[in-house]
């Protein structure tokens, strides 16, 4: 080997960068959208060992005139985060580098997107941070002008900092994982800090908050109703406060199977005390009895959300007359 090594990146939006390549015989005039065409080429991408899927990124339309807009394959793109992530299930070693703008995101968002599409990819994410300089984009995002370009680039400096910040707010070992996590439960419940009062008193006077009512109001009833200590309460809170359904697989489907009779509900969507035995159980028990009665489906229907609830497809309130066939 060289002393020195290469780098390689691979700009891949536009995936070609002629405004007129989708005409090239054998191109794919919609690479842009088409995922397997994607998958392909980060595939192809990472047998030749190259460092990065490169996705650029626009928050708006190209500025180019409508003409050239209408004959170009190069107006627009997957939203990076969604692709790298849909890439990173299909590819092992290539980094996977999104474009992120300082100027119309916030920092918590940015970090949060990164450091989730780092854990997916195993550590394969990059950032280009860019400031965005399509003025367009700025009437995207409920302003009515662009930006100042210094005022972007200073922003960017402080977000900059704000987001590798973010990222160094957890230290390697933060998640402790406490098995006895119950009276962290019941503070987010409460909307303050559980961990100062005497488990076994009774529950003290609750302040009031601006965090979610519903559920603190009923804990404090529950307390109060049945005379809980604060280690009664938490325990009782550990898990989700609102309808359980507790029992063998026949009664819970009775259960299951009553709301949906009387029309108190279309479906469940179910929260599982505990995994994966919650999961399993509910999957290998629950599931079957709700086949046997006729109540839950076998097969899917289609191949789409919308087509596995039973929904019909809403018109496009521009454009009713040109509804793709279906
Ligand atoms: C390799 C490379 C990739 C870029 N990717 C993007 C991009 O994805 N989105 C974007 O809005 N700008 C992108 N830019 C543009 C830059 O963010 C910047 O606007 C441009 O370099 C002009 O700099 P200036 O604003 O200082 O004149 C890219 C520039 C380079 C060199």
């Amino acid at each position: 080997m060289a002393a020195r090594t290469l780098r390689l990146g691979a700009f891949m939006r536009p995936v070609s960068i002629h405004t007129g390549a989708w005409r090239y015989p054998g191109a794919y005039p919609d690479a842009n959208f088409n995922f397997s065409h994607l998958k392909r080429f980060a595939q192809r991408l990472e047998q030749a060992r190259f460092d990065a899927f490169f996705m650029a990124d626009h928050l708006a339309v190209l500025n180019m005139p409508l003409n050239a807009l209408m004959r170009s394959h190069t107006v627009t793109s997957f939203e990076p985060f969604t692709l790298l992530s849909a890439l990173a299930g299909a590819t092992e070693r290539i980094g996977l580098v999104a474009t992120a703008s300082t100027t119309f995101d916030q920092p918590c968002h940015v970090a949060r997107r990164f450091a989730s599409l780092d854990h997916l990819s195993g550590g394969r994410a990059g950032w280009n941070i860019v400031t965005t300089s399509n003025p367009d984009a700025a009437l995207n995002f409920g302003l009515t002008e662009h930006v100042e370009h210094d005022e972007r680039y200073r922003r960017a400096r402080e977000f900059y900092d704000v987001v590798t910040g973010l990222w160094d707010s957890f230290a390697d070992d933060a998640f402790v994982r406490d098995v006895e996590a119950g009276i962290s439960s019941l503070s987010v419940v409460l909307g303050c800090d559980a961990s100062r009062f005497d488990p076994d008193a009774p529950l003290p006077e609750i302040p009031p908050t601006n965090a979610g009512q519903s559920g603190r109001e009923r804990a404090i009833e529950l307390a109060r109703r049945e005379g809980l200590t604060v280690r009664q309460l938490a325990q009782r809170l550990g898990g989700f406060g609102g309808l359980a359904f507790v029992g063998t697989p026949r009664t819970i489907a009775d259960q299951m199977e009553e709301w949906l009779v009387q029309n108190g509900c279309d479906g469940f969507n179910i929260m599982f005390p505990y995994l994966p035995g919650g999961l399993d159980d509910f999957v290998d028990r629950v599931v079957p009895e709700l086949q046997r009665r006729g109540l839950f489906r076998r097969e899917y229907e289609g191949s789409t959300l919308r087509e596995n609830l039973g929904l019909a497809r809403p018109a496009n309130r521009f454009f009713p007359e040109r509804a793709a066939p279906r």
